[in-house]
């Protein structure tokens, strides 16, 4: 595709969204990324929250972190450039360890990832012995190395129901384990161990009966949601649909239409016709549904941006292919005891 072409494709998509100028800077980056792809027989995948003209021009592959894994995990191509946070390049090496695996940006990290290490998760291991750990796919890949099983926002539920113990560790997103504790019925704590400052009183967890035992870590994007935005968006827009993340507070999840990964979000919206919608997610994702779908009006609530996500830019990844950064690599004891994680995962469909 020709620069022009490209300015035009992302004009008629992106045309009310983003300035006239930055499409035709980023229409030429773009062209060049994907010649360069070419030359380098690289693949590109593309995380929903990218940001629209990134989205809409270079990736071979959009999705959410479960579907980008398979697809990390399938690919013939000699480079895998991810367009989204570590944890999902790392997510690729482990699974696909013979390509080389790039991520543009190196502050691309996560809060959730961040918020727990593997010598917390063998804490838990001695607080709690022989009890199976559950590890939410946005953690390293140490902490995936001590983890019996791993899991995404879009198999969750699934994930706890498969293994059929009466107890469970799940770590480290509070809200997705209190989400998937009252979706699965099921009885959470949380011990003191934890990245939050305030923990709740300590208890004789060997006489304290549970079903699952959780981890205070927190996407810093989705606890900053709260039931009043919905309620005051309701109030203005009272035919509106309210989408949110599994990563939300129980209370938010309670009070919007509808809860899933990002990929599952955008297939509602796409199989439904309200007269308008509001997620309640990294806000390029709203851009990104309204440029694919013109028919349907997006409301946002853009105050709350992932600070990781936005860090990867078309700029960058031109570079990442130029100049071959940033290499992503995991030793290769950790990477096999973690492909044991993963791929029990996928293997669950
Ligand atoms: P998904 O797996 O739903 O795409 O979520 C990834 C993520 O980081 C959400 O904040
Ligand atoms: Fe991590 Fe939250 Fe950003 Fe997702 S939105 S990458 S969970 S900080």
């Amino acid at each position: 595709m020709s620069v022009d072409e490209m300015y035009l494709k992302l004009k008629t998509m992106l045309g009310d969204i983003v300035p006239d100028v930055e499409l035709r800077y980023k229409a030429k980056l773009a062209v060049e990324i994907n010649r360069l792809k070419q030359e380098r027989n690289a693949v590109i995948l593309g995380h929903n929250y990218m940001e629209p003209a990134l989205f809409h021009s270079v990736p071979d592959y959009t999705g959410d972190s479960l579907e980008l894994s398979r697809k990390a995990a399938k690919t013939d191509k000699d480079v895998i450039v991810f367009c989204g946070v570590k944890f999902m390049a790392e997510t690729a090496k482990i699974l696909n360890p013979s390509k080389t695996v790039l991520l543009p940006s190196q502050k691309a990290g996560c809060s959730l990832a961040a918020s727990i290490t593997a010598a917390d998760v063998r804490a838990l291991k001695q607080r709690f012995p022989g009890v199976p750990i559950v590890t939410y796919i946005n953690t390293y890949a140490d902490v995936k190395a001590e983890s019996d099983i791993c899991c995404t926002s879009g198999n969750a539920a699934a994930v706890v129901e498969s293994l059929g113990a009466s107890t469970l560790i799940f770590i480290p997103d509070e809200y997705l384990a209190r989400n998937v504790a009252r979706e699965t019925g099921k009885h959470i704590i949380f011990p003191t161990l934890g990245p939050v400052k305030e923990p709740d009183t300590e208890l004789d967890y060997t006489s304290v009966h549970a079903d699952l035992i959780g981890w205070r870590g927190r996407c810093e994007v989705h606890e900053k949601y709260s039931v009043q935005d919905i309620l005051d968006v309701r109030q203005e827009y009272p035919d509106v649909v309210i989408l949110a993340h599994p990563e939300c507070s129980p209370e938010v999840v309670a009070a919007a239409d509808f809860a899933g990964s990002t990929s599952a979000m955008i297939r509602y919206i796409e199989r439904t016709s309200a007269p308008r919608y509001l997620l309640l997610t990294e806000c390029a994702m709203g851009d990104n549904i309204a440029a694919a779908n013109p028919d349907k009006e997006m409301l946002r609530l853009c105050s709350v941006r992932c600070p990781h996500m936005n860090q990867i830019t078309l700029d960058d990844t031109l570079k990442s292919l130029q100049v071959n950064r940033y290499v992503v690599d995991v030793p290769e004891e950790i990477r096999t005891r973690a492909l044991r994680a993963v791929e029990r995962m996928l293997a669950i469909g």
